[in-house]
């Protein structure tokens, strides 16, 4: 079976270096080497000028595993496997999945959350996140139909891409308990993690909580360092772990060693990093609440719960998808339309993790009060 083409990486293949501003990107104000290099500690810049440029131990460099490993339970640098992060979803489904088995997917979603299994030939159900006044909501007795029967494996994924939705401890637990008492593997992608803007609200990450649960997070969103590709998977099993690095074999082998050293870099300052761009996130919020507050006839706009972006609702003329043309063909401000993530019509991205929002919100401004003036 062919996989589909990955809608939301072609729209940004097609604008992300022409457009001027990116209204909708999901990684937070990426960080410069200098400043990165700038945090390390005495020993951390005698690794990197003595680092050497040779392959790298295939499971992810130790260091760096223990770094990840430090402070959740139950996980030691064996349960740690780290690859980019696209790469560790695809590892994944590869290992966990084969022809037939039914897999249930969170929607709407980051594609390859259930593209990949579909293209392996797995029957995949959408969990459907519905709309609501207080803001997005699962619907837990439809989960429970979902899941019985015989399921492989739920794929979750909390702080959500691109409602910004977190649900709360209680449902977190209530969906570990449905699918262990069907025996199902969870695959939980935990991206946004640590981007919750009341930090109690912060959910475990599933690989501390359910033997049966695989996580995925990284460097690219709340850590500021895409371009490093580092990401990974912890599990409470180290036979599973072993598996997937056996699949990776077959696509990168092993790690960039100055990716891994620049990542365990970036964690050792996570606070200080975590803490800068959730300065920056919030900054954007007001000044979004502020933009679609005038626009309330166009825009329905509900801040996120947690993670660097939104998915508010068109109510102006025309679609989303004709707002997202015009706007980044008038005043070459991108902004991603909810066909990317199957949900066509009435909803679009937007990313508050970047420091030129605020000129990009003054941009829409104009093309707002010119375009829709009348509406
Ligand atoms: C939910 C989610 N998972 C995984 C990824 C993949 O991360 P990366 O682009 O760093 O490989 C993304 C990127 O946008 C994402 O939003």
């Amino acid at each position: 079976m062919s996989i589909q083409p990955f809608k939301l990486e072609r729209y940004y293949a097609r604008h992300e270096f022409n457009a001027r501003y990116m209204f909708s990107s999901s990684d937070c104000e990426s960080l410069s080497l200098q400043e990165l290099l700038g945090m390390a500690s005495p020993a951390s810049i005698t690794l990197w000028q003595n680092l050497g440029l040779g392959y790298t131990e295939s499971q992810g460099n130790p260091l760096l595993r223990e770094e990840i490993a430090h402070g959740q339970t139950g996980i030691g640098p064996k349960n740690v496997l780290i690859a980019s992060p696209e790469e560790a979803i695809f590892v994944a489904m590869q290992t966990i999945l084969r022809p037939g088995d039914r897999v249930v997917a969170i929607a709407p979603a980051y594609q390859s959350l259930h593209e990949i299994a579909r293209s392996i030939g797995c029957e995949v159900s959408n969990w459907e996140m519905q709309p609501g006044s207080q803001g997005w909501q699962l619907n837990m007795d439809r989960l429970e139909e979902l899941l019985s029967g015989k399921v492989r494996l739920l794929v979750i994924n909390f702080p959500h891409n691109p409602t910004g939705f977190l649900p709360s401890r209680a449902q977190f637990d209530q969906i570990v308990a449905l699918a262990r008492a069907k025996n199902v593997m969870i695959f939980s992608d935990e991206m946004y993690r640590m981007l919750e803007l009341n930090p109690a609200e912060r959910l475990p990450s599933i690989s501390e909580v359910y033997e049966q649960g695989l996580g995925l997070s990284g460097m690219s969103k709340s850590f500021s360092l895409p371009g490093l590709r580092i990401g990974w998977l912890t599990s409470q099993s180290e036979g599973l772990i072993r598996d997937i690095v056996g699949y990776k074999d077959y696509t990168t082998i092993c790690n960039s060693a100055p990716s891994e050293l620049l990542a365990l870099i970036g964690l050792q300052n996570r606070e200080r990093i975590v803490a800068r761009n959730l300065e920056i996130i919030r900054a954007n919020i007001t000044a979004a609440t502020g933009f679609f507050e005038k626009y309330r006839n166009l825009v329905e706009w509900q801040p996120p719960q947690a993670g660097s972006i939104a998915f508010p609702r068109w109510l102006g003329p025309g679609s989303a998808e004709d707002l997202c043309e015009a706007s980044v063909t008038q005043q070459g401000v991108m902004i991603v339309p909810g066909s990317m993530f199957d949900q066509p019509g009435e909803r679009f991205r937007v990313g508050l993790g970047r420091r030129n929002f605020p000129q990009a919100l003054e941009h829409l401004d104009e093309f707002f009060s010119i375009t829709y003036s009348g509406v």
